[in-house]
């Protein structure tokens, strides 16, 4: 079939596939996970029954969700080859080059590596889901000269990170605030690094190929990237002591852009700000550190007035996993570690009613039939 439809760079307003798992309105600002807006997962919800959700569709009864939360706690283990494998690796590699690596390497020790059935498919997003979070907190030890912490089954999937990574056990605000934090991040329709994951599904490949390639668009700062983006830049601002309006006035006039404002489908306030911006004012007060609260409120106040940008997901993560005590280069691999869960969802989702997807491109380049010149005669 000759290609007719006019090409839309980055393929902007495109619609790309039918999903049941998201539904957002850009205008309206609304986000929803199966049809359940946000703002009520947010406030009542957990990391697992969000996790429940997307994959099978509905809200977990109590035993449902008991059993689910069993199930992903069990799943935490993780073949000793891949610990070697992170203790081998070079201690400055960033966190998401480890992530990318060792979710990669997982398919050669999971057994169901060569099944894409779907009840191989949901083992296998269990068994990621409790990984990639593992992963992230073990790498982060052993690149301090830090002990292995062995996993607490008994704790939540936002509890046991936070145990792993610190080695101890977290208080209840912390692991609130990172559960809902995860609850915010778990999925977003066709975001870049989920079409990636579907594209590479649909060609039948396996759930860890289409993790990996997932990690590598989440890792650039127009995606999951501009979150570490945004912190650095509060960093800056804060050591150089300048005002940090001033600064962004002199970074927008050299035409560059702020990291964690715009958004490609929300033309209203990201729903998902609202719970960050409050979340960080909210540790920032309870830890007696109001300024990185207190900064980037004033960079978004200007924002809004000088470009009519909003602030999105990214910008007031910054501000409340390093009030969380998190380093600047695990703010990308925690995006990961909750994104896994819409990952596993579109995965299971394009393999149950699977089409290659392979679309056209708009040629642009010199007029067909162009004569081919002999190499002697160029
Ligand atoms: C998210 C993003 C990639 C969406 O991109 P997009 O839909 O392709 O939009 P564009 O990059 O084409 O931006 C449209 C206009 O708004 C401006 N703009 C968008 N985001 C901006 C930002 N963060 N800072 C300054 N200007 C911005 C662009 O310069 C462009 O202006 P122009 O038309 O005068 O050239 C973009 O807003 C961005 O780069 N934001 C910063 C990175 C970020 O926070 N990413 C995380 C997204 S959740």
């Amino acid at each position: 079939m000759t290609p007719t439809a006019a090409p839309s760079k980055g393929l902007e307003g495109i619609v790309a596939a039918s999903s049941s798992i998201c539904w957002i309105d850009g205008d309206a600002g609304v986000l929803s996970y199966r049809g359940i807006d946000i703002h009520d997962l947010a406030q009542h919800s957990s990391f697992e029954e969000c996790t429940y959700l997307l994959w099978f569709g509905h809200l977990p009864s109590a035993s449902e969700l008991s059993g689910f939360t069993a199930k992903l706690a069990a799943a935490r283990e993780i073949n000793p080859k891949i610990v070697e494998m992170l203790r081998s690796f070079p201690r400055e590699a960033t966190p998401m080059e480890v992530l990318r690596t060792a979710v990669s390497a997982l398919s050669m020790y999971d057994a169901d590596e060569k099944n894409n059935s779907h009840d191989a498919n949901v083992r296998k997003s269990y068994r990621l889901t409790a990984q990639i979070a593992m992963i992230v907190a073990m790498f982060d030890r052993i690149r301090k000269g830090k002990s292995v912490v062995e996993a607490d089954k008994s704790l939540s999937h936002a509890g046991n990170f936070l145990w792993q990574l610190n080695g101890e056990k977290p208080s209840a605000t912390a692991e609130r605030a990172l559960d809902v934090a995860l609850i915010l991040h778990a999925d977003h329709e066709l975001n870049a690094s989920t079409f990636a994951a579907r594209v590479i599904a649909a060609t039948l490949s396996d759930v860890h190929s289409a993790v990996t390639g997932a990690i590598g668009a989440l890792k650039g700062p127009l995606h999951g990237g501009a979150n570490e983006a945004v912190m650095r830049l509060l960093f800056e601002i804060d050591k150089a002591g300048e005002d940090p309006v001033e600064h962004v006035k002199k970074m927008l006039a050299e035409k560059k852009k702020i990291s964690g404002f715009g958004h490609r489908v929300y033309h209203t306030e990201d729903p998902r700000a609202t719970h960050l911006r409050k979340m960080s004012e909210d540790l920032g007060k309870s830890a007696g550190n109001p300024k990185w609260f207190d900064m980037s409120r004033q960079i978004e106040l200007y924002i809004k007035q000088a470009k009519q940008l909003n602030a999105n997901v990214d910008f007031y993560s910054a501000s409340t996993y390093t009030t969380l005590g998190i380093d600047v280069d695990l703010f990308t691999p925690i995006f990961a570690v909750s994104r896994i869960s819409g990952w596993a969802a579109h995965i299971i989702e394009q393999h149950d009613d699977n089409r290659l997807i392979r679309p056209r491109a708009d040629y642009i380049g010199p007029e067909y039939p162009q004569k081919y010149v002999a190499l002697p005669n160029r």
